[in-house]
């Protein structure tokens, strides 16, 4: 199966590819590098079913669309994970939190490519 996991190089989303490619699936990792680190994903990237792509979901929304092509499951756990500020800066976090250009993506990318069904996973316990 072709997973796409956006927040790839975050410490939940680098675990999940590590683990996807242990189990044979091909996979796009999707990260700005925000908050992500290079060493946490830098095992799945020296993996041969594995693409990373450098960019951020809101405004590189075209990107997005084309990094998603040909995806099967979407796994999104992009996000500002650290709560600590939520309260000084709500907007920040309304935004960063919010799945509509993850949504839209999955959705052209669906109809680009007709020839699988796109899921969408929103991971998020809070
Ligand atoms: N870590 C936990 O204990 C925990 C618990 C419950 C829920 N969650 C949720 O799981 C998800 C991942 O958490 P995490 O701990 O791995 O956080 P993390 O900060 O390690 O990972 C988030 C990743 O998203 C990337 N990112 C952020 N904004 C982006 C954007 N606009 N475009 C592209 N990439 C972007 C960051 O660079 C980072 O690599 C979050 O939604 C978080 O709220 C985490």
């Amino acid at each position: 199966m072709h997973y796409f996991v956006t927040g790839a190089a975050g410490f939940i989303g680098s675990n999940l590819c590590d683990r996807l490619l242990v189990l044979g699936h091909q996979l796009t990792g999707f990260d700005n590098y925000c908050t992500g680190q290079a060493g946490f994903i830098a095992q799945a990237v020296a993996h041969p079913s594995f693409k990373m792509v450098r960019a951020d979901l809101h405004e590189q929304r075209e990107e997005l669309t084309r990094a998603m092509a040909g995806a099967e499951f979407v796994f999104h756990l992009a996000a500002n994970a650290d709560v600590r500020f939520g309260t000084s800066f709500p907007r920040r976090d309304l935004e960063q939190e919010h799945d509509r250009d993850v949504e839209c993506a999955r959705s052209d990318a669906h109809q680009r490519h007709q020839a699988h069904r796109v899921f969408l996973h929103r991971f998020d316990l809070r």
